[in-house]
């Protein structure tokens, strides 16, 4: 991460190409190259750039950095980041050339449903070159009119459409000093966006793995017009295909991308619904030629390669998947004797490589990939297992405020695209994102400069509720709120889109209760007491209220949903008496449902936790192991590699789900994950950043062993158990500066000790 502060604002220009494009209609990508003289040896060199769209920086013929999609994508009309590089090694005394390529990214290309140039017109670029020399001089080379610019191989690029590139319009070395930049026009001094130019914060993006691909079988088939191969990757990806080709200069090459296959083994691509996921290759000639998109990316397992002509006109042609993502440690590992929930553990995994993009997307193929609040409140404790986010989402939630209304609406995705005609407030668990994440992040990371920093974010939108969206006590009331928000979206009991359900108001009340538990804690944690109490004081009244409306005085609730009574056992909205009646009516549903699940993003994170909480773990391992429709194995049974964003996004009797909504990589049900790995192999932090950790392994369903290793902000913590004729051996890993304290499971003789650093191996009997 480089955190410098960034000068650009004052001393460089914003440049563009005369070219532009319009709503529907995109134009190449820019190249812009500058040449200069350094007159004695250059010590040190920073190179500070950014851009609106996504860029490549090059200097002397060599890339600059090795990150994709910079700078990433923030609330760009508040916030724009600069990257700063040290670029000493790459200049020379004598002559020097610096440029850059721009592609349209999100800030000028489609994003979701929006027409292009949804934040500018076109590509501009932004930068500044400061160098420092042996003989005390300084030489600083900004952007500015009299830059020149081109149009070269990048004929269009989109990040939902895909990328066009014609290898015979490569211009050489457009960005070596001796480049002679023939028919290159002067770049267009532009006006400044209205936005502050900071530091780069959060991991960029990068290539992090390549996976090979196969020839899907009984491919090349007759009957299709032009020659076709159809490619496997064998794991559904976010990134690109990267192509070693050779043939017949000026032949085409088409790449299109799905996620599965129709029963004929051509592409499903209805799902994606107007993002064409489209690459166009057009060959040089003349030998082996290597491509890799620059400024696209595609949700994918399969992709298909096609050419207008004959056959022979491409001669060798191979190509392999190249894995996109922000970088991050990866910081979890989990595995069990069950080989459906270690894919779906892998699934889960592969379900936030592929959504942690720069932001927390909902999905990475269709014509949306948007920051949706609600996926990433749901997904974000799974996903602090699995990989350090913290700086991830330190920059998603600094977006996040970038992008809180005047009013203190929190939007539904964020950055904020006003998208889908939505409101400005995202509603009910969606907008709730500005109170889990950073609770969630200080639970894990312990670090309370997180809450500090967003407590007024938190504070407004309270504020911004009860002016807006409560009355007597209820979020969402009805008569207050015709929209209620997004109800228990995609849940199987009529909640949702669907009219019935779980209410909204109930849902938007609960989780307002939540936001005051949260708000209370994180003022405790930064030192201010009397903020806690009324916020505690506010969830009195709040939990007043919810009572009185959805529940009655044994304990029913207004909506027999599971949702409904996960979120009021889950949230602690019910009394002791209530407690008995909510649970065992729960435990009813689930059974009726032949231990099925129910629930939608809004009660799927919490439903095995409030079973364990009541002490029916049994039962909550028969919805993990559950293999039928609807569960969260029955999915991988059906040989997928990532998380479905339905329950019933295909099955057997119905076919594909209606592909105006159907991906097959969203991670909000992989949110099973955080108990799978505090409970099935059993770790989980006893204080915030793991200070003290838990060992908590409660054994259950079919699982004869189970294990978790996690990296810490202390050291590596690790948990292994197993479980032979009655005997529980465990094994634990306890990092130096924390203890431990083991919890035995309810079957087994207490052991409840303190452990300190260090490995320990130890037996427990069943009693
Ligand atoms: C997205 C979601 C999102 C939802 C809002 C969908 O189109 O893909 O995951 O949370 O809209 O309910």
């Amino acid at each position: 991460m480089h955190r410098t502060t960034c000068p650009l604002p004052d001393t460089a220009r914003w440049i563009a190409s005369p070219m532009v494009g319009a709503a529907a209609a995109g134009s190449p990508a820019p190249y812009f190259r500058k040449a200069f003289v350094i007159a004695s040896r250059p010590t040190r060199a920073v190179l500070h750039i950014t851009a609106l769209g996504v860029f490549e920086a090059e200097i002397n013929g060599a890339r600059v950095g090795d990150e994709v999609f910079a700078p990433g994508w923030t609330e760009y009309r508040k916030r724009i980041t600069c990257r700063s590089y040290d670029v000493t090694t790459m200049l020379r005394e004598g002559e020097n050339a610096l440029g850059a390529i721009v592609g349209d990214g999100w800030a000028v290309g489609h994003i979701a449903d929006k027409n292009r140039q949804h934040y500018s017109d076109r590509p501009k670029l932004l930068a500044l070159l400061e160098i420092a020399c042996a003989d005390g001089d300084t030489v600083t080379v900004r952007t500015d009119g009299t830059w020149l610019t081109a149009a070269g191989a990048v004929v269009a690029s989109d990040m939902l459409q895909g990328e066009s590139h014609d290898a015979r319009l490569d211009p050489g070395p457009w960005s070596e000093p001796g480049f002679s930049a023939d028919g290159w026009v002067p770049a267009l001094e532009c006006e400044a966006p209205d936005a502050e130019i900071s530091p780069q914060i959060g991991p960029s993006v990068r290539r992090q793995e390549i996976l090979a691909a196969t020839l899907a079988s009984g491919l090349e088939r007759p009957e299709w017009q032009s020659p076709l191969r159809v490619f496997d990757l064998g794991q559904n990806i976010t990134g690109r295909v990267r192509l070693r080709v050779s043939g017949r200069r000026g032949t085409t090459l088409k790449i299109r991308h799905a996620e599965v296959l129709n029963a004929n083994g051509t592409l499903y691509t209805s799902n994606l619904r107007t993002a064409r996921a489209t690459d166009y290759y057009t060959l040089r000639g003349g030998g082996l030629e290597e491509w890799e998109p620059r400024f696209t990316f595609h949700g994918f397992r399969y992709f298909e390669i096609s050419w207008q002509g004959r056959r022979e006109d491409i001669g060798e042609l191979s190509a392999e998947g190249v894995v996109l993502h922000s970088h991050m440690a990866r910081t979890g590992e989990f595995s069990c004797s069950n080989p459906l929930l270690n894919q779906l553990a892998h699934n889960i995994l592969w379900g936030q490589k592929g959504n942690f993009l720069d932001i927390p997307t909902d999905c990475p193929q269709r014509d949306e990939r948007l920051g949706w609040t609600g996926d990433a409140q749901a997904f974000i404790r799974t996903a602090a297992f699995f990989m350090d986010i913290r700086e991830f989402f330190q920059k998603w939630l600094l977006t996040m405020r970038d992008s809180q209304g005047p009013d203190g609406a929190i939007p539904p995705t964020v950055p904020h695209t006003g998208s889908f005609g939505l409101p400005q407030d995202g509603g009910p668990a969606w907008a709730d994102a500005a109170f889990i994440c950073p609770w969630v992040l200080y639970r894990h990371y312990g670090d309370e400069q997180i809450l500090r920093d967003h407590y007024e974010c938190m504070v407004r939108y309270m504020e911004y509720l009860k002016a807006n969206k409560v009355q007597d006590g209820i979020r969402c009331h009805p008569a207050k709120d015709g929209w209620g928000g997004f109800g228990d979206w995609l849940a199987l009991d009529g909640s949702g889109r669907i009219e019935g359900g779980t209410p909204k108001d109930l849902i938007g009340t609960a989780f307002y209760a939540h936001n005051a538990a949260i708000l209370a804690d994180a003022a405790e944690v930064i030192g201010r007491p009397e903020d806690a109490a009324s916020w505690r004081a506010l969830r009195d009244v709040i939990v007043a209220a919810f009572r009185r409306r959805f529940v009655t005085p044994e304990g029913l609730m207004a909506s027999g949903t599971q949702t409904a009574y996960v979120l009021a056992l889950h949230f602690g909205l019910l009394d002791e008496a209530q407690r008995a009646t909510a649970f065992a009516e729960l435990i009813r549903d689930i059974e009726r449902r032949g231990y099925h699940i129910a629930t939608g993003f809004v009660g799927t994170p919490y439903i095995l936790h409030v079973l364990e909480a009541g002490g029916r773990t049994d039962v909550a391992y028969k919805l993990l192991e559950q293999e039928t429709f609807p569960s969260w194995l029955f999915p991988v049974k059906n040989g997928a590699t990532t998380i479905w964003e339905r329950w019933d996004g295909w099955t057997p009797e119905m076919g594909f789900q209606d592909p105006g909504m159907n991906s097959f990589n969203h991670y909000a049900y992989g949110a099973v994950g955080d108990w799978m790995v505090s409970t099935v192999a059993g770790i989980e932090p006893a204080e915030p950043g793991f200070r003290r950790i838990l060992f908590k392994p409660r054994p259950g369903g079919s699982i004869t062993s189970a294990s978790a290793s996690l990296v810490t902000p202390h050291g590596k913590s690790a948990i292994a158990w197993s479980l032979d004729r009655g005997t529980l051996s465990v094994s634990v890993e306890v990092p130096a500066n924390t203890v431990a304290v083991f919890s035995a499971p309810p079957r087994f003789a207490p052991h409840r000790d303190q452990l300190g650093p260090g490995r320990h191996r130890f037996e427990l009997a069943s009693v």
